[in-house]
């Protein structure tokens, strides 16, 4: 994968959306997230040309980037929302979206909070059948269950949440007897959910868990003689963060699901059903860019180039041990003749985000581009050190719109009781 098609080069500089990023690193300071809106309306409709059937609804996961700004742009666009709690419920009702286009899919709630969830008229989707018993005197309208179909792919092990050893949802007969449960309670409308893992670049991953899916919610359908509302597959479509990584083939994910869901209507199920479809990364990532300044270059044993981009800010990378496209934004063609480690201002070795990575000679003052930082950046961030998380910058046609600002001092002591007088 050739990252530099993602921008225009001009003077040796990086350019997205016809701004310069270097000169914008420098308006506004760093780190800071340039995102594209042109980018986001591109990724939507990549993901409906490719699906293009009336039946599919899309809900972006708000866990990949809750940002309210990216959020109305996809509410806008008809995009729903997947939720994790309630907090995630109550941001995206406050941004506009109606009750009926969330679906939460929370863990390990209390039953406080699940009521509160469900008070809100949203679609509710247990992760197991205690949860649901919790709340079982007031349940939602409509039910429905996190199916562990017993499969799981994902580009790191923290990110795999299928199959075995997975904290989330249930096997499949659990989860038939969890239907028949509901039923008992006086449920009459129902889902059916499954999310098996996240950054997932090969399409045949889907045909398979697609195929296993629609057999497990057939068989539930049937044993169980109900009719399922909608099918909810999760999201997992993945972004090339590697060299030798390329796009994700959306038209060939979507040919694979459609066949496995044609399939079982053909054969009489899911006639009145709505396909979910509930992606984060494949929707945001590309289209913001993290970046950071370089203050400090060292050889001793090794190159370190120390920018104000940490772990506080990246911790995707030290956490799973993830990669990103890394440019040089003032130097974006010149050849990459050295190998360095990436490092932070964090106090501890930990922050070394990305080691023996190729890049041009580098010195203080230059401009780092970390690309395929719209998810799992912002939404993961944190003060640790007392550090500013990035400022996010969004480019919508000719304007330039802040869209989170800069934090201070005050803004991370916020919520501490501090000392009298102080
Ligand atoms: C329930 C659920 N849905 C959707 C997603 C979005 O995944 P991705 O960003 O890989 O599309 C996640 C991510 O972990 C998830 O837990």
């Amino acid at each position: 994968m050739d990252y530099l098609r993602y921008f225009d080069v001009k003077n040796n500089n990086l350019f997205l959306d016809d701004r310069n990023l270097v000169e914008l690193s420098r308006k506004y300071g760093t780190p800071l997230i340039v995102y594209s809106k042109r980018k986001i309306q591109e990724n939507v409709k990549k993901l409906s040309d490719a699906f293009n059937a009336d039946y599919l609804s899309v809900i972006f996961s708000i866990k990949s980037n809750f940002n309210p700004a990216l959020l109305s742009i996809l509410r806008e666009m008809g995009v729903g929302f997947d939720a994790a709690n309630l907090n995630e419920v109550l941001l995206a009702l406050r941004v506009g979206a109606s009750a009926d286009r969330i679906i939460a899919t929370p863990n390990n709630l209390s039953k406080d909070e699940l009521a509160k969830i469900s008070a809100e008229g949203v679609i509710l989707n247990f992760d197991d059948v205690g949860q649901m018993e919790l709340i079982k005197d007031n349940l939602p309208n409509v039910v429905s269950f996190r199916v562990n179909p017993g499969i799981g792919k994902g580009e790191f092990k923290g990110i795999t949440t299928g199959g075995k050893g997975s904290k989330f949802g249930m096997p499949p007969e659990a989860a038939n007897n969890a239907y028949k449960t509901a039923k008992a309670h006086g449920c009459k409308r129902f889902g059916i959910h499954m999310m098996t893992g996240s950054n997932v670049l090969d399409p045949s991953f889907f045909r398979q868990s697609s195929r296993m899916f629609f057999s497990i919610a057939e068989r539930i359908a049937q044993d169980n003689d109900i009719e399922f509302e909608f099918l909810d597959i999760g999201g997992g479509l993945g972004v090339p963060y590697k060299k030798d990584e390329e796009e994700l083939d959306i038209r060939s994910v979507a040919k694979y699901i459609l066949e496995n869901f044609e399939d079982s209507r053909s054969r009489g199920f899911f006639k009145n059903c709505r396909l979910v479809i509930e992606p984060g990364r494949y929707i945001i990532a590309n289209t913001g860019v993290l970046l950071g300044r370089v203050a400090n270059v060292k050889s001793y044993d090794g190159l370190y180039i120390g920018t104000d981009v940490g772990m506080n800010s990246l911790i995707r990378a030290p956490l799973y041990g993830a990669t990103h496209p890394i440019l040089v934004a003032n130097k974006a063609t010149d050849p990459h003749i050295v190998k360095c480690n990436i490092g932070g201002q964090v106090c501890e070795n930990t922050d070394i985000l990305f080691k023996g990575v190729s890049l041009p000679e580098i010195e203080e003052g230059d401009t780092i581009a970390f690309l395929n930082c719209g998810a799992y950046v912002s939404s993961m961030a944190s003060n640790y050190n007392l550090l500013k998380r990035p400022v996010e910058l969004l480019l919508d046609g000719s304007e330039e719109i802040i869209i989170k600002r800069k934090e201070s001092l005050d803004d991370m002591l916020n919520t501490f009781a501090l000392p009298l007088g102080q």
